[in-house]
Order: C-alpha cells, then structure tokens, then sequence
C-alpha cells in the first residue's frame, strides 16, 4: 500500500499557546517499502504517525492510503515502550486486533501463536509481560502489530528503550520478518545507522515545526546484516544524512537554548558590557 502525504501541517493549540509541529510535509512512501524518517527532537516525528494512524487530526493537507485491497486494518503502530496488558499473557496481548474483529476464539489464538513463532517467542506463550526482558516486550508488541494484519505498519523508535546489542539483534529479526511477507513500513528512529540498516529511502525533517528536507535513497545491497555495517556504501549513507540533520539538530537546539544562538553584534557589544547583569 502506497502512502501519499500532501501538505500536512499541525497545530497544537493548549490554552494561549500554540505549537506549530509540522508545516506542509509531502511525501509518498510506495508499496511495500520499508521507509524510515530522522530528525532533530520536537520536529513532529511522532505527531506525524499520530496522524497517520488517526490518533490526531491534522490542522491542514491529505494523507491517502492508496493499495489494491482495503482490509479492516490498515495501520498498526509500535511505540518506543511495548504498550502491553499487563494483566494479559504474552498470548493473550497479540491478537487484540482479530479479538477486537470479533473473530472467533480458536482463529485469534492460531494467529496469536503464529506470529509468537515468527518473533521466536512461542515457548513464552503464557509467561506475563512483568516476566519478560524490554527486548522481548517489543517483540510481543511487533507480534501485536504483524497480528493485526495491516497494510502499513508504523513504527515510533521502536527500539531506543534497549540496550545496544539487543538493539542490532531486534534490527536483524525486523529485517528478516520484512524480507517475509512486505509490508509497508514507516519508521522513525534517532539512530541514523539503524535508519540505514533497515529502509529503502529515508527522508530527513526539518527542525520544528517539521518539514520533509531531502529524501535519501539507500543503497546498500541486501539482504543487510550487522556485517554491512561496514560496508563502504552503508558508512557514505550515513554520513551524508548525519551532514543533512547535523544543521537541523543544531538548530533545534539552539531553539530549545537561546543563549547558543548567536547574537548580533550591536547586542553581544551591549552584552559585554552590563556582563552577566545585563
Ligand atoms: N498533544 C500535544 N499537545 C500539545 N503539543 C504537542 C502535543 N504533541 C506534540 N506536541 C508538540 O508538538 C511538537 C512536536 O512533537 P513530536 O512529539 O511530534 O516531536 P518528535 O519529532 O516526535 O520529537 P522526539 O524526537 O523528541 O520524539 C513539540 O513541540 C511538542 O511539544
Ligand atoms: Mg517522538
């Protein structure tokens, strides 16, 4: 399923203030690709699959899913922490989409254990989420969303809670279930390597409010393992989208701290002066 965005902007509005999170985003992630998008901090990363999962409502522009079929569900979302019921098992949190379809009992729970097999976690069908380690929570929770069967699956820094080799083996399994059965895939991640490792095309946003700069194509042969992170095609791609954000983050952060922009003369001149009163 193909993903047309036109325009997409989004304010905030809480009491007297207003948050322009994301001005005019165009962009179309094509079927079956695995898309990742990077940025500074606050740009609007996470409002814009908010918005694509229609958990918010945009202020302005389209967003059209276009694909051959329409089924029930078309978006799932995985979130930086898993989301799991507690209370449930690591059965019982997986197929809350077709349970939410009301498909039959003995349907879900095939599909639960099918997608427990795909993520290697089936011999922990009836531990709790409490029994489980973060790596394995995100597991359950991209189980939950395979489980749904969706035509797009968003993912908002799906892996930035796990430590770092539980984080190269996650990115590995992610890419052998995507090898699998495609699907269309957006991923927002702060990790521009993991961005590399894992998508066709990565578009690179603007400091707030979040606009698409440049959409970088990555070619790095695949199947990719930890083994083409050396490759000379892997470490070009990731310097040249670390050069593209590397403005943007800076300018983000001197947004976020005024005292690191610099001043104009006139003013640094007055500054000096009065010193630190002034
Ligand atoms: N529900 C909300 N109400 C008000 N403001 C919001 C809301 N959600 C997000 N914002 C604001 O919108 C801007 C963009 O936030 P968003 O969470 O989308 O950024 P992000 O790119 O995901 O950041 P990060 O990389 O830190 O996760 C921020 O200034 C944030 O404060
Ligand atoms: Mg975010």
């Amino acid at each position: 399923m193909r993903v047309v965005i036109h325009g997409l902007s989004k304010e905030f509005v809480t009491g007297q203030r207003k948050i322009h999170a994301l001005a005019g985003v165009d962009l179309e992630v094509r079927d079956r690709e695995f898309f990742g998008i990077v940025g500074p901090t606050g740009c609007g990363k996470t409002t814009l699959l908010s918005i694509l999962a229609g958990l918010e409502k945009a202020t302005q522009g389209s967003v059209e899913f276009v694909g051959e079929k329409r089924t029930q569900a078309m978006v799932s979302m995985v979130f930086q922490d898993s989301a799991l019921m507690p209370w449930r098992t690591v059965e019982g949190n997986v197929p809350l989409g077709p349970e939410f379809r009301k498909q039959p009992a003995p349907v879900y729970k095939r599909v639960a254990r099918f997608f427990l097999e795909v993520v290697r976690l089936l011999d922990f069908s009836s531990a709790h989420p409490n029994e489980l380690s973060g790596g394995m929570k995100q597991k359950v929770a991209l189980a939950r969303a395979l489980a749904n069967d969706p035509e797009v699956i968003l993912m908002d820094e799906p892996f930035a809670s796990l430590d770092a080799q539980t984080r190269l083996l996650l990115r590995e399994e992610l890419l052998r279930i995507w090898e699998r059965d495609k699907k269309t895939v957006i991923l927002v991640t702060h990790n521009i390597e993991e961005a590399v490792m894992l998508c066709d095309r990565i578009a690179v946003m603007s400091a707030a409010p979040g606009v698409v700069k440049s959409v970088i194509p990555v070619d790095v042969r695949r199947p990719r393992t930890i083994k083409s992170m050396s490759d000379t095609d892997f470490v070009r791609c990731v310097e040249k989208i670390w050069e593209l954000l590397r403005y943007e983050v800076d300018k983000a952060m001197k947004e976020n701290h005024p005292s690191r922009v610099e001043r104009p003369p006139e003013e640094r001149a007055r500054k000096s002066f009065l010193g630190w009163w002034g």
